[in-house]
C-alpha cells in the first residue's frame, strides 16, 4: 500500500486565488471582452478556458481601444501603466495581490524620501518589473552577491524582496549589503505564503520516495518548488497535469509526496492524487 500526502499549501495563493474571483466575477457582469495585462496566471489550462470566454492576454495597451475593461494580475504594474489607463478610460479590475502592493508603496514613498532603491529578486519577473516602475524604473535588481559593490556609493538605501524569493537568498544578499557602511533599510517583502509553502514541501519531499510538483512550466514559483524538493529527494517530477505521470517512476516506492504552485487549479490538483 502507497502512502500518498498532499501538501495542505499545494495550490492558489491568497493573491492568485484573489485575481482568479476577481476576474470570475467580471466574465459573469461584463458582456464585452476583458484584457489581461500578461495572463491572469502561469497555468495552460485556465488560460484556455478564459480564452473561451472571451478573456484575452495583452502585453501592452496600444492592443486594445479606449474604454476597454483591463484586469491587472496578482504580479501588479508599473505607476506609469496607471497613468496610460486614465489617459484611454480604460476600466481597470485591479488584482494586484496586496503584498505585493506592499512593496509597491514602500518603493514609492523611499524614492520619494531620497533612498536608492534595491530589489532581490529576478530582474525578467513581471512582479519586479511592476515594482520597479514605482520608482521610476531606477532600482539596482540583484540576485546574487556578486553586483553588490556598485551599492557602495550610495548614501541610503531601502531593500525589498520580490515577493517569491527564496528567504536564504534575501538574507544572504542583505548580510553582504549591511557591509557597506551607509543608511539602510531592509523591508523583508517575501510572502509568508511562499515560505509555508516552499518549507512544507522541504519537509515531504524529506520523507517521500518520489515527489511530484503540480504547476505550469512558466510558474516560477512552481519551479522553485521544484528546485528545493530535488535537494530532499532523488526522484521529483514537476508536471502540469496528471497525464504526464509516468507510473513507472512508483516502482519499489512506498511514499509520494504532492505539492502545487500558487496557480495551480485545485482540479488538476485532484486529478494528480487521483491518478497516483
Ligand atoms: Fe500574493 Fe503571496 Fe500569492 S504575494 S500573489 S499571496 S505568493
Amino acid at each position: 500500500m502507497r502512502n500518498v500526502t498532499l501538501a495542505k499549501t499545494a495550490g492558489f495563493c491568497f493573491g492568485v486565488d484573489r485575481a482568479i474571483k476577481k476576474l470570475d466575477n467580471a466574465v459573469k457582469c461584463i458582456n464585452s471582452p476583458i484584457y489581461t495585462l500578461g495572463p491572469i496566471i502561469h497555468n495552460n489550462q485556465m488560460i484556455q478556458k478564459y480564452d473561451s470566454q472571451n478573456v484575452k492576454i495583452i502585453n501592452d495597451l496600444s492592443q486594445v481601444e479606449n474604454n476597454s475593461t483591463v484586469v491587472i494580475r496578482s504580479h501588479g504594474v508599473a505607476k506609469s501603466l496607471y497613468d496610460q489607463m486614465g489617459q484611454k478610460n480604460i476600466n481597470i479590475i485591479d488584482a494586484t495581490c496586496p503584498y505585493v502592493k506592499k512593496v509597491q508603496n514602500i518603493v514609492n514613498e523611499y524614492c520619494m524620501k531620497g533612498y536608492k532603491i534595491i530589489i532581490i529578486g529576478d530582474e525578467n519577473h513581471p512582479e519586479v518589473i511592476g515594482v520597479n516602475g514605482w520608482c521610476n524604473n531606477s532600482a539596482i535588481i540583484i540576485n546574487n552577491k556578486n553586483n553588490i559593490p556598485i551599492i557602495k556609493m550610495y548614501d541610503k538605501i531601502c531593500v525589498v524582496a520580490q515577493t517569491t524569493i527564496i528567504e536564504s537568498l534575501f538574507s544572504d544578499i542583505v548580510s553582504e549589503i549591511q557591509k557597506c557602511h551607509c543608511e539602510i533599510k531592509v523591508f523583508n517583502t517575501i510572502c509568508s505564503a511562499t515560505e509555508e509553502r516552499q518549507e512544507e514541501a522541504k519537509l515531504l519531499a524529506k520523507n517521500s520516495d518520489v515527489m511530484i510538483v503540480v504547476g505550469g512550466y512558466d510558474s516560477s514559483n512552481t519551479k522553485k518548488l521544484t528546485e528545493i524538493c530535488k535537494v530532499y529527494c532523488d526522484k521529483v517530477i514537476h508536471i502540469e497535469t496528471a497525464s504526464e505521470i509516468d507510473t513507472k517512476i512508483f516502482k519499489d516506492c512506498k511514499s509520494v509526496g504532492i505539492t502545487a504552485g500558487a496557480s495551480t487549479p485545485a482540479w488538476i490538483i485532484k486529478e494528480v492524487v487521483q491518478k497516483v
